[in-house]
């Protein structure tokens, strides 16, 4: 794993640049992407670049990491609405070549064609990752089997008290998600995980020098050949 430890505007920019690097050498790549507070700064930076012509989404295809179960994609809180407010309205993305996993999912063999999908456009080239304070990447809580496909999950309490600042009481939490499994996710040929903020220091500590293990999702990446993992100072703050 490479680390970089910079302010956020300066890992944010660094971020970017992978992006710039691979849109320009390979337009019609295929993105892995990701929701929550953490990309917010990263996806403002991408639409600059967009607008100032530096690189275009024309021609790329996009696959989001997750989505709530039971959120269709006009609902404020599923990650397709998150994703067209805060990145596919603003870039030259084509919408029918963006897909986010679907909320009405019912099925692990259902979603497990999600994998299908994402392997017949070729496999993620570049996929970018937050991470959950209990190490899940994408919603992969602790101890999802290494091997996983998309599948549905169970959210922890730790997770849906996480995320209750969206919605408006800890019961609108959905309970479920449908996640690109970590299986899917270790097949990404790049990956990229930002952390921001001292709230994830002891999650970054285990997620880079602890042992790799299913009880850390995050700590698996150590087995990915091209992880870069951008942290702030803060994040960065029990690193030895
Ligand atoms: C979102 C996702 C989650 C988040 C994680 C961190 O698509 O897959 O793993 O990346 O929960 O969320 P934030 O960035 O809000 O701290």
């Amino acid at each position: 794993m490479k680390v970089i430890i910079e302010s956020k505007e300066k890992a944010n920019k660094l971020a970017a640049e992978q992006y710039v690097k691979l849109l320009n050498s390979k337009p019609d790549c295929v993105l892995g992407l990701a929701t929550g507070s953490t990309p917010l700064g990263l996806y403002a930076e991408l639409i600059r670049l967009n607008k100032e012509g530096i690189i275009s989404f024309s021609k790329c295809s996009s696959f989001n990491l997750d989505e709530y179960i039971g959120l269709d994609g006009t609902h404020d809180q599923s990650y397709r609405y998150f994703m067209n407010t805060n990145l596919f309205d603003h870039v030259d993305i084509r919408k029918d070549h963006t897909f986010v996993p679907s909320g009405s999912c019912k099925s692990d063999e259902e979603a497990a064609l999600y994998d299908e999908a994402i392997e017949k456009a070729g496999g993620v080239d570049l996929q970018l990752l937050g991470i959950g304070h209990n190490g899940h990447i994408g919603f992969n809580e602790p101890l999802t089997p290494f091997e996983s496909k998309t599948h549905i999950e169970k959210l922890t309490d730790s997770t849906r008290e996480a995320n209750k600042r969206f919605f408006a009481s800890i019961d609108e939490v959905p309970t479920h998600a449908i996640t690109m499994g970590i299986g899917t996710i270790m097949k990404s040929k790049i990956i990229i995980l930002v952390a921001f903020g001292e709230d994830k220091a002891e999650i970054m500590k285990k997620t880079i020098e602890g042992k790799p293990t299913i009880s850390v999702p995050a700590s698996l990446l150590q087995l990915h050949t091209d992880v870069t993992v951008y942290l702030d100072p803060e994040a960065a703050s029990l690193l030895s």
